[in-house]
C-alpha cells in the first residue's frame, strides 16, 4: 500500500481540493440549483409558488428528512424534457469536475418524474447524454443509478422497473431513497431480488433516520453493496464490527446530516468514530443545492471540525474509488492519480 508522505498542515487545504475522488451519493435531482428551477420554470412555463430565486433559497430551512423532501420534490417538477434532464447532469458533472472529482455515480428519482407524465425515455436518454458527453468533453466519469422511492409501495416499484428494463444498458445499478422512518428496506426485498437478478448492483439509503435495524436489513434482504448514510450504525456496537468485517462501504454525506438535524453541529458528526473504528467511510454531497455545498465544500467543513492528517485523507479518497462500480482497471488507474498527487504533496 502507498506510504502517505507528512504532508505540511498549511499545504493540506490546496491538495485535499486537488486530489481525484469519486462521488458516490448524489441525487442528481438535489443539483438543481434555484437558479435553474427558475430558468426551467421560465423555459417550460411552469408557474413556480416563490416570487424569486432567493424567496425559494430562504425556504431552504429544513427540520428533518420529511421537511427536505417536500420541497426537493416540487423543485423537480420544472423538469420535463430530455434537454431539461441533459441541462440538469451536465450542469452537475461541470461543477464536480471542478472539484477534481473524477467519477461520479448518479442517483436520479425516476417516479417523481413518471408520476407527472415525463416517459422513462425522457428522463434516462437526458441523463446519460449528459455523462457521455461530459466523459467526451471534461474527462469524468459516471454512472446512472436508478433509485425506488421508498414512501411509495412495492406494486410502484415493479412498475418503474418494468419501465425501466427497456433501458437497462443506460442504468448501472439501483438505489433505495426518500422517507425512510416506517419504511423499511424489507418492504422492497422482492423489488431487489428483481434488479439483483437483472445483474445490477444495488444500494439503499439507511440509517439516516431510521434505526440501525434497517442497515442490517438493507445488506440482509436487499443485497446491498453499500450502504448509504449508515451513520446511526454507531448504535449498534455488533453492527459495526459486522461493517468493518464485511468491508461494507457508507456513503456519508456529512453537510447533508447537518442540515437535515441528524446532528447538531459538525463537530458531533459519528463520522470520525466510524473512521477510527475501521468502517470504510466514503465522503458525498446528497443535495448539494439544498445543502450548502458540493464535494469540496463537504472536505472543507470536515477538515474543518476534524482536523484529519493526510493519511486519513487519502484513506477517504481511496475509499471512494474502492466503493465504487467501476472496473477494476478504472479503480486502478484513478488510485495510481491519487497517489501521484498525495506525493507530490
Ligand atoms: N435521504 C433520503 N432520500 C433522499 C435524500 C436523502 O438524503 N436525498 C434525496 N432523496
Ligand atoms: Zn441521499
Amino acid at each position: 500500500m502507498f506510504k502517505v508522505p507528512p504532508v505540511p498542515a498549511q499545504r493540506l487545504p490546496a491538495l485535499l481540493r486537488a486530489m481525484p475522488k469519486a462521488e458516490l451519493h448524489i441525487h442528481i435531482e438535489g443539483s438543481l440549483e434555484p437558479e435553474m428551477i427558475f430558468a426551467l420554470a421560465q423555459r417550460n412555463g411552469v408557474q413556480l409558488p416563490y416570487a424569486s430565486v432567493e424567496a425559494l433559497r430562504s425556504a431552504y430551512a429544513f427540520t428533518d428528512l420529511q421537511s427536505f423532501l417536500d420541497i426537493y420534490y416540487a423543485g423537480a417538477s420544472v423538469l420535463l424534457h430530455e434537454q431539461d434532464f441533459y441541462d440538469l447532469g451536465r450542469a452537475y458533472l461541470a461543477r464536480a469536475a471542478m472539484d477534481n472529482v473524477a467519477h461520479a455515480e448518479l442517483f436520479f428519482d425516476p417516479q417523481t418524474h413518471t408520476a407527472r407524465g415525463v416517459a422513462m425515455e425522457t428522463v434516462v436518454g437526458g441523463l446519460h447524454r449528459a455523462c457521455v458527453e461530459a466523459r467526451a468533453e471534461l474527462g469524468i466519469s459516471s454512472a446512472l443509478i436508478l433509485c425506488f422511492l421508498r414512501h411509495l409501495s412495492e406494486e410502484d416499484a415493479f412498475a418503474t422497473l418494468a419501465e425501466a428494463e427497456p433501458h437497462l444498458a443506460r442504468i448501472d445499478g439501483f438505489g433505495l431513497d426518500s422517507s425512510e422512518k416506517g419504511n423499511p428496506p424489507s418492504k422492497f426485498e422482492r423489488v431487489f431480488a428483481r434488479c439483483r437478478a437483472l445483474g445490477k448492483p444495488v444500494v439503499a439509503h439507511a440509517g439516516e433516520e431510521g434505526p440501525p435495524e434497517y442497515i442490517g436489513q438493507a445488506l440482509d434482504l436487499l443485497g446491498s453493496a453499500r450502504i448509504d448514510h449508515g451513520v446511526r450504525a454507531l448504535e449498534d456496537a455488533g453492527l459495526v464490527a459486522r461493517l468493518v468485517r464485511e468491508g461494507v462501504p457508507l456513503t456519508v454525506c456529512p453537510l447533508s446530516n447537518i442540515r437535515l438535524c441528524v446532528f447538531k453541529t459538525m463537530a458531533d458528526h459519528t463520522l470520525g468514530q466510524l473512521l477510527a473504528q475501521g468502517v470504510k467511510v466514503t465522503l458525498n454531497s446528497d443535495d448539494p443545492a439544498y445543502f450548502g455545498g458540493y464535494m469540496n465544500d463537504n472536505i472543507r467543513a470536515v477538515q474543518a471540525a476534524f482536523h484529519f492528517d493526510a493519511a486519513t485523507w487519502y484513506r477517504l479518497a481511496r475509499n471512494s474509488f474502492e466503493a465504487s462500480f467501476a472496473s477494476d482497471a478504472e479503480k486502478s488507474g484513478w488510485i495510481a492519480r491519487l497517489d501521484a498527487c498525495v506525493a507530490a504533496g
